[in-house]
């Protein structure tokens, strides 16, 4: 059984969703200036929600929800990166937030998804340590404008799958040992987000969001167990380690030693790495990732083209595996439900926090019929299987606090556009036809609005 005040919720990001890139004195992010493909929409309009969040907070809160992660873009509120404060997009802010207490859905707000302003990346972007202060800069605004409307934070979205996935997600890449100073800076401007919330907002909570999924030995072979535990490392542990006990994960530490990484660590950012921790973690799960170790002689290449699939390999620690056991969605993405359970029994024994599932979908393609349905029967049994494992989780004594499924409306895809579909109202625009962009409930919104009246049950 879920506790009575599970948090039933559902989750956006600005990029992905908002449009308008250009309005309101916003700049630009990494992500309105990244290449891509030609057929794939771009973000300039998304789902149009900066203009239409009303209409979207009410269908949400007509289903029931009781939370929505947004996240907030940095370029809306400090367009030049640092410096001057746009007060029309503060001003926009409170508005959202006033909408959704008046429809009494709690805000789960991310500070940073993906979108970083392409003025810090011209001087470095998170090689620099400015970005690091300006960073710090951004989110004290956040707390002292918003502190009083939000009581959930969320740092910065999923910066393990952000430099794993580096092209693909930023559009360039880091190479090996620039990806792990930005892996320093990026934690201890998390550290400073968790330090500033808890001084600015004492009844708010913080938590990290990482992208966290068991990774599994393709055979019982030791050294397949070996590669498990080296992808586990530097996927998941080394970044919820840092977070919750202020460590460099111990064999992250050995892969970066073998593979001739020197991270330049300060030793003055030690008291604030030890004595500044999350109340909650948020976690984001589509998937689980099988690996062997690499053989000698293979002719591969170093790097993950795509962290959320077995595209894995480096050489002598991992080299990713399709797991036969496993069945794959229409965008190859491996579905494994139970992996949510092992995951979450692993993250409670390792950091004993309360968890919220912040990210966890099916990305399908959806067909919209000529009366406005979508029935999207897959989607239904994807959430199931997964709350059901959460509900197991639960029993076997993991608290977990809240489900904020991916996605509350359908929105663009990082990799995929707009024909992967991941949301819970359908948005009637294709990859370059905007048409309307009028919203319509899937099937899965009703059933979920059936499982929020429930409790799960
Ligand atoms: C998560 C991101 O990694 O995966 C989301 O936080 C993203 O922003 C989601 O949309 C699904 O990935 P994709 O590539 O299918 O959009």
């Amino acid at each position: 059984m879920l506790p009575n005040n599970f948090i039933w919720g559902a989750s956006i990001s600005a990029h992905q969703t908002e449009g308008a890139f250009d309005e309101d004195g916003k700049s630009l992010s990494v992500q309105d200036v990244r290449p891509r493909e030609l057929d794939i929409a771009d973000f300039k309009v998304a789902a149009d929600h900066y203009h239409r969040y009303d209409e979207d907070i009410s269908l949400l809160a007509q289903a029931g929800i009781k939370a929505m992660r947004i996240s907030i873009p940095w370029t809306r509120i400090i367009p030049n990166g640092t410096g001057s404060v746009n007060q029309t997009a503060i001003e926009h802010y409170h508005q959202v937030f006033k909408t959704m207490h008046e429809n009494q859905i709690e805000p789960f707000v991310t500070t940073y998804h993906f979108d970083l302003p392409e003025s810090l990346q011209k001087q470095g972007g998170w090689l620099n340590e400015k970005t690091v202060q300006a960073y710090e800069q951004y989110v004290r605004v956040l707390f002292n404008e918003f502190g009083n409307e939000v009581s959930y934070w969320l740092t910065i979205n999923e910066p393990n799958v952000m430099l794993l996935a580096d092209r693909k997600i930023l559009g360039f890449t880091y190479s090996h040992t620039e990806r792990y100073q930005a892996f320093y800076n990026l934690m201890i401007a998390e550290k400073i987000a968790f330090k500033l919330c808890h001084e600015i907002c004492p009844q708010g909570k913080i938590g990290p969001v990482p992208n966290i999924s068991e990774v599994y030995p393709g055979s019982a072979r030791p050294k397949d167990i070996r590669a498990a535990g080296y992808f586990n490392a530097v996927r998941n542990w080394s970044y919820l380690d840092f977070s919750v006990r202020g460590i460099i994960n111990p064999i992250f530490q050995s892969y970066l030693h073998q593979t001739g990484i020197e991270m330049l660590i300060k030793p003055e950012d030690t008291e604030l790495v030890t004595s500044n921790f999350p109340d909650f973690l948020g976690m984001n799960y589509y998937t689980t990732v099988t690996v062997e170790m690499t053989k000698k002689g293979q002719d591969r290449t170093n790097g993950i083209s795509d962290q959320q699939s077995e595209d894995v390999y480096e050489d002598g620690f991992y080299k990713g595996l399709t797991n036969p056991f496993l069945q794959k969605n229409e965008f190859n993405w491996t579905v494994d439900p139970l992996g949510l359970e092992t995951t979450l029994e692993t993250v409670n024994d390792r950091y004993h926090l309360p968890i919220y599932i912040t990210e966890n979908g099916l990305g399908a393609y959806d067909e919209l019929t000529s009366d406005h349905q979508v029935h999207d029967d897959y989607r239904i049994s994807y959430l199931k299987d997964h709350l059901t494992s959460i509900e197991n989780a639960v029993n076997s004594g993991v608290d977990v606090r809240g489900y904020l499924p991916w996605s509350a409306i359908d929105l663009v895809s990082v990799h995929e556009g707009m024909k992967k579909r991941y949301g819970l109202i359908y948005v009637d625009r294709t990859e370059d036809d905007l048409k309307n962009l009028a919203r319509y409930p899937k099937d899965s919104y009703f059933w979920y609005q059936n499982v929020i009246k429930n409790n799960g049950v």
